[in-house]
């Protein structure tokens, strides 16, 4: 089965065009902060940046600002502290799940290797707190420090769930929450605490990032099993040799005995064998594992559009909800 969306009236693009301006004022920051004498770090962290990305967290937190007619400047380099925090994200994944491609191009650690991944990751998530105590407002760094510490978490607790076979959907979702879903829960929360909104406004704000940010992982857990890896520029079809037991195999294991059995082999030998992966792959299609967790993502995206507040901009509010749901929807 293939998602199709069509592409030219995508609120990803429609915002991306809205927010130009603060989009290069994010590039010119990035450039900024990845200068280090050791070229090295310039080097991975400009080939990385440089190879695209969809930027879909700094314009929630561009767009969560200017949805409160915020003023001021801090949403840049704030919006390039939430993409580092993704960046060193990816950097590190990629070297945890021995992945050669991303976002169309070789990974770092295929192009540099992994020392050179890990390290330069961990040189943007230091430069990321430097850039947190510049910005100088405690609830911003307390935020972010919680947060960067959950990816953290939710990493080590996805190693800790490898090949769970009997993993439940909540203990997916936690997963879920940690490792991805928390980052746009702060993007969005802190276009809020920029411009000054009450503490329930920020609640929400963080609400709304949060359910998109599950409905945006589910539907990357969909595609594993239902996109072409050209089409999403990373590879497809790795979830489960990596050990992840995402939703659409959960719920396809629980109605297929014939597919439980095949998940233990590989469990067992760490990998596929024979025709295995086009077994898996139909079998969680034919089971409806797709079709229920695109009402899953659906379902997170509704969550998300209840919880944006009334605010002052209408039209920001509108391309929001619209970008909650590409994020359920979305095909790369
Ligand atoms: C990839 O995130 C990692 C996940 C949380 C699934 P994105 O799909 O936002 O990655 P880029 O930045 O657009 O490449
Ligand atoms: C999301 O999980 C990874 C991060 C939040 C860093 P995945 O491992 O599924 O992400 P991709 O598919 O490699 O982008
Ligand atoms: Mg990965
Ligand atoms: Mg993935």
């Amino acid at each position: 089965m293939r998602i199709v969306t069509a592409s030219i009236d995508n609120p990803l693009n429609k915002a991306t065009q809205l927010c130009s301006d603060a989009l290069r004022g994010v590039d010119a920051c990035i450039r900024r902060e990845l200068d280090s004498d050791v070229m090295m770090i310039p080097a991975i962290g400009n080939y990385i940046i440089d190879s695209g990305g969809k930027r879909l967290r700094p314009l929630l937190c561009i767009l969560s600002a200017r949805l409160f007619n915020y003023q001021g400047e801090r949403h840049i380099p704030l919006s390039v502290v939430v993409e580092f925090l993704h960046t060193a994200s990816l950097l590190h994944d990629d070297v945890v799940d021995s992945s050669d491609v991303r976002r169309g191009t070789p990974s770092a650690n295929g192009v540099w290797g992994n020392q050179a991944s890990v390290l330069v990751g961990d040189f943007l998530f230091s430069r990321s707190f430097e850039m947190m105590v510049t910005d100088g407002y405690m609830d911003v760094l307390s935020l972010l420090s919680k947060v960067s510490n959950t990816l953290a978490e939710g990493e080590v607790l996805q190693l800790v769930r490898t090949f769970h076979l009997e993993m439940t959907e909540a203990e997916y979702l936690e997963v879920v929450e940690s490792k991805t879903a928390i980052l746009f829960s702060a993007a969005a929360e802190i276009g809020a605490r920029v411009s000054e909104q009450d503490e329930e406004t920020i609640k929400r704000m963080a609400e709304y990032g949060m359910c998109l940010g599950v409905a945006f992982q589910l539907m990357d857990d969909v595609l594993d099993y239902a996109a072409d890896a050209v089409d999403v520029g990373k590879p497809v079809g790795h979830d489960l040799e990596e050990g992840k037991i995402t939703l659409p195999l959960i719920h396809a294991m629980a109605k297929n005995k014939q597919l439980h059995a095949i998940v233990e082999g590989v469990a067992e030998r760490g990998g596929y064998a024979g025709n295995e992966r086009e077994a898996v792959r139909d079998l969680v299609h034919q089971e409806g594992g797709i079709d229920r967790c695109l009402v899953a993502a659906q379902k997170y995206a509704e969550r998300a559009k209840l919880a944006l507040p009334e605010a002052a901009d209408a039209g920001i509010r509108q391309l929001m909800a619209e970008l909650a749901d590409f994020s359920a929807r979305r095909t790369h």
